[in-house]
């Protein structure tokens, strides 16, 4: 594992577009494994700002996102379909037949599960880029979640929920409380693997990243059994190291 710890959130962003602008100058195909949260915003704003100035096109990229919640129609202002859309989505040149994100309001969501994780084999993720909760969930792949689990159905904790609520008028009640995640398994087919953390609240979790054992009580110890991960994190989320 890679660990680059960087002085702030700014240069934690500037960082991950470089790794992330390298590759898809040098394979315009590749396929991205995208994440929301605020991490990567900053990362996001990049991209945009640099589509708009020097032209970086990701007409032939396939993008794929890690999760999304249950039973937000799509054009919900919280849905990560809309996260996506509003973030980067929209002002990039994205072919959107090759922009896959899961559908949260799907009438069968195990089915949905299953041929997400079909479509992930068929393009398989160069790049995932990941963020991660404080309690060390990497997509919505909650504490005890099996290590190998695939894409499918995921209860969201109490931590999470609350968490998450700020972007609900800060009210725990509207939170969904299952999404569709990309398994654990799933995220380590990836190629390469670049998480973002910033601050200190995210310390103890990537300490236990680095250093704890691997162990389904913190999902991101599965990313010490895949060869190509780095981690780019602020000082803040390195005081624990
Ligand atoms: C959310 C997302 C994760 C994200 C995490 C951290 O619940 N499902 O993919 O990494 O929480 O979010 P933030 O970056 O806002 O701290």
């Amino acid at each position: 594992m890679e660990v680059i710890v960087v002085k702030n959130y700014q240069e934690l962003s500037e960082k991950a577009f470089e790794m992330l602008k390298a590759l898809i100058i040098e394979k315009p195909d590749a396929t991205i494994g995208f994440a929301t949260g605020s991490t990567p915003v900053g990362l996001y704003q990049l991209m945009v700002k640099d589509h708009l100035i020097n032209q970086t096109s990701y007409q032939k990229m396939t993008a794929f996102n890690l999760d999304e919640y249950i039973g937000l129609p799509q054009n919900h202002p919280e849905s990560y379909y809309t996260f996506m859309r509003t973030n980067l989505f929209n002002t990039l040149d994205v072919n959107f037949d090759q922009v896959y994100i899961p559908a949260g309001d799907a009438r069968d969501i195990v089915a949905e599960g299953q041929a997400y994780e079909v479509l992930l084999d068929k393009y398989p993720i160069d790049f995932q880029i990941l963020g991660i909760g404080t309690n060390a969930h990497i997509g919505f792949n909650e504490p005890n979640t099996p290590l190998d689990s695939l894409t499918g159905v995921v209860d969201l904790t109490e931590d999470t929920i609350k968490a998450n609520a700020r972007f609900f008028e800060n009210d725990p009640s509207q939170v969904p409380t299952q999404a569709i995640s990309m398994g654990i398994a799933s995220i380590l087919k990836a190629k390469k693997i670049v998480l973002l953390a910033s601050g200190a609240s995210k310390a103890e979790a990537i300490y236990n990243t680095i250093h704890g054992p691997v162990t389904a009580e913190v999902p991101s110890s599965a990313l010490q059994n895949h060869p190509n991960v780095t981690l780019i994190i602020d000082e803040a989320a390195a005081s624990k190291l």
